[in-house]
């Protein structure tokens, strides 16, 4: 593994499957009555979240704890950051005080790559503005091929504001890299340009990109970085793009419905669908700390073998 996780295009292809392999291995301390190893004592992890998050930061921190880091949270609200330090500054007075590996979640895309360069720490990407979210695509994985025993193949469909969103950015380079027939589908507003030139089947039509899907998942309206209207109304939405059981009956009998949260209930997906028989959506959160887990455990040095 490289030093950083910073982007999917930083694992090679095997390193993605090592990755899920050792996830798989880390899912089981969680089964444990004592869901403790001793794997990363005497390592420092700094979670160091600009942005809110519930799945993510939660999950690093049960993650680092499972494997005996020490870990702490940097609450930006409470920092040095509300008195104007720059994110180059924090970093460094971080640094200074010997982290192993720092976590970073952040509003603008390249906030990662900053760190990266200015730091010895290990650098991790929680998230970078409209730019990526590694380990959500590697959660995302795990969990298909948990249930799919593949992924190569598989016609995997992302609806929603594809735009804004880095989940579907470390998707679709994830998948496709991995096999995967990627479909998105969401209104033309919301349609990043080019993104054909990365091999995915864009459909305005949600009914075409649902037809016979083995996975959908479906991406989050994120109206925070929304400056300005990009479709007629919310309700509007829902008609035209929203995951109804209805649209789900399109796709293959064993679909399986995935969200990285948080949702939107009644906009992108009903809840007839996100509580119903198809949805993986907390399954995906519980991978999650098995995934970063391995992420953690890979990056500190550690190899499938050990
Ligand atoms: N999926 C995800 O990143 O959720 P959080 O914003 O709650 O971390």
């Amino acid at each position: 593994m490289k030093k950083d996780l910073l982007g999917i295009g930083d694992l090679t292809e095997d390193e993605i499957h090592l990755v899920l392999d050792t996830a798989e291995a880390m899912r089981e301390i969680a089964q444990r009555p004592i869901k403790k190893v001793p794997t990363l004592r005497g390592k420092t992890v700094v979670n160091l979240f600009y942005e809110p998050s519930t799945r993510t930061r939660t999950s690093f921190e049960i993650a680092e704890k499972r494997l005996s880091a020490d870990t702490l949270n940097i609450a930006v609200a409470v920092s040095s950051v509300v008195k104007g330090e720059t994110l180059a500054d924090t970093a460094r007075n971080i640094e200074a005080m010997a982290p192993d590996m720092i976590v970073i979640r952040h509003a603008s895309s390249g906030a990662p790559h900053l760190l990266s360069r200015i730091c010895r720490s290990r650098i991790i990407n929680a998230g970078d503005g409209m730019h990526e979210h590694p380990t959500q695509a590697l959660l995302d994985a795990f969990t298909i091929r948990e249930h799919k025993k593949k992924i190569d193949g598989l016609k995997v469909t992302i609806v929603g504001d594809l735009l804004h969103s880095r989940v579907l950015r470390s998707n679709v380079l994830l998948l496709t890299r991995l096999g995967a027939e990627v479909w998105v589908s969401g209104p033309p507003t919301l349609v990043p340009v080019g993104l054909e030139r990365h091999g995915v089947h864009v459909s305005s039509s949600i009914d075409e990109a649902v037809a016979d899907a083995d996975v959908v998942m479906m991406l989050r309206i994120q109206q925070e970085r929304m400056h300005g209207a990009f479709f007629p109304s919310l309700r509007e939405y829902f008609f035209t793009f929203g995951m109804t059981k209805a649209r789900v009956a399109r796709a293959k009998p064993d679909v399986i419905i995935m969200h990285p949260g948080p949702m939107n209930r009644g906009v992108e997906i009903d809840s007839e669908v996100a509580d119903g028989p198809y949805s993986v959506i907390l399954e995906q959160v519980a991978n999650g700390v098995a995934v970063r887990m391995a992420v953690l455990y890979l990056l500190a040095g550690g190899s499938e073998e050990d």
